[in-house]
């Protein structure tokens, strides 16, 4: 059956024929399989894949190792309603892996992980006001979900309670004096500061020298937790995610995508002092599949693959070229290509003014790009036998091999060409 087929069937039972927002803004794709960094879709068509499941398939999709161990621990019974050895192991090797954490507790995903991280920072400073950055993204939940073109505090969705987001402060990333000032006009008011140390979901903007030991002083110094969103940047800048990657430690942080080799599994891990509060049940923190038989084994597996094998400087390598490449090819064409973020996790987008090359350092920035025609041109990537995301950013994972980066490469090459 084709694609257009699937397509009437998917649209009568599911609304809008995706089962997440997120997925409304790509193209639409049937895929059957994936193996490594390839996908294949009903009509035969095969993809080199950039999008990587917006993250997951860090390890490449099928991982024989992480499938092996799934399907082991699929054979066992999958759900207890109680501990198990394997979950042990995997808090274990995660302690390790992360380097500065002392406990962890596992969950689904990485909006109910960082619900619970702003929870137990509430709940161990007493305030209600958290910081946020503009352009971040924390999960779709009424209490997080942020419409920063509309200002704030602007609702994203219908339905959407204004005042659940009344405890927010929004600031302009890699503006410190920013910062500072929202510490002063709220004094100790503050319970956290929470952050993607990379801003992948606007622009993937890195951090600036010095600016999240800055936040990390302000933190410190006012008492409030600094919560870092590593849902994207766990395991795929190193083992020690962000926090190893800028030699920043936060208080709390928030993990999923990579963590588990693609399956549904997220982490929040922090110091024993302040992950006690729900072990003595004061916080609460619930979950009837949290780590599950298979979402222990995913992530032992994953872990053990990243710890014995580590591919980060591999992932540099290629991310690196690429990047390196993709500007070549925009400016062949005379495509103001702009290309930015780091190897593992970079932004394409194409400037409004083709002489701005100022790299964007916040999410104001993000004006000067023409997102929408970048998003378009993704759909004829597509057709080209490339999957990336609309929203401009390119996951490289441990699976993607030089011929990848040549398959990207010829294909936006010739969407470029077709277009200039
Ligand atoms: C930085 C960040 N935090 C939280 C989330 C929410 O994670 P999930 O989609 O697993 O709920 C995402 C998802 O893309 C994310 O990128």
């Amino acid at each position: 059956m084709s694609t257009e087929v699937w397509q009437q069937r998917a649209e009568r039972v599911i609304p809008g024929g995706v089962s997440s927002n997120v997925r409304l803004l790509s193209p639409r794709r049937f895929f059957t399989h994936g193996s490594g960094a390839r996908l294949w879709d009903v009509d035969g068509r095969a993809y080199v894949d950039y999008l990587l499941g917006q993250g997951p398939a860090f390890l490449g999709h099928g991982h024989p190792v992480v499938t092996a161990a799934v399907a082991e621990a699929v054979a066992k019974g999958m759900v207890y309603g109680a501990q198990h050895p394997l979950e042990v192991e995997a808090a274990e090797r995660f302690v390790e892996a992360v380097g500065w954490a002392e406990q962890v507790r596992f969950g689904v995903s990485g909006t109910e992980s960082d619900h619970a991280a702003l929870r137990l920072a509430r709940a161990v400073t007493g305030r209600r006001r958290v910081v946020r950055f503009a352009g971040t993204y924390h999960g779709w939940l009424d209490s997080v979900l942020i419409d920063y073109q509309r200002g704030w505090p602007a609702p994203a969705s219908a339905g959407q309670p204004t005042d659940a987001l009344a405890d927010w402060l929004v600031v302009p990333y890699n503006d410190p004096t920013t910062l500072a000032d929202v510490f002063d006009r709220y004094p100790d008011q503050i319970a956290a500061v929470i952050l993607e140390p990379v801003m992948c979901n606007a622009g993937v903007i890195p951090a600036e020298d010095g600016f999240l030991q800055f936040v990390r002083e302000t933190c410190t110094t006012a008492g409030a937790v600094l919560i870092f969103d590593e849902v994207i940047t766990g395991f795929r800048l190193g083992l020690g995610g962000a926090a190893e990657y800028y030699g920043v430690t936060p208080d709390l942080a928030v993990y999923g995508k990579a963590l588990a080799g693609g399956w549904p599994v997220s982490a929040l891990a922090g110091s024993a002092d302040l992950m006690s509060e729900l072990g003595t049940g004061r916080v609460n923190h619930s979950g009837t599949f949290n780590a599950s038989v298979m979402a222990a084994a995913a992530v032992s597996a994953t872990l053990q693959v990243l710890t014995e094998d580590p591919p980060y400087a591999r992932i540099s390598e290629h991310g690196t070229r690429l990047m390196r490449d993709l500007a070549e090819l925009g400016d062949n064409h005379g495509f103001p290509l702009r290309i930015q973020g780091v190897p593992a996790a970079f932004h394409v987008g194409i400037a409004l003014d083709p002489d701005d090359t100022k790299p964007i350092t916040d999410y104001d920035g993000l004006a000067r790009l023409d997102l929408q025609q970048y998003a378009k041109l993704t759909a004829d990537f597509a057709e080209q036998g490339l999957w990336v995301a609309g929203r401009g950013v390119w996951y490289v994972s441990a699976a993607h091999t030089d011929a990848d980066a040549d398959a990207a490469v010829t294909a936006v090459d010739a969407v470029l060409r077709s277009k200039s």
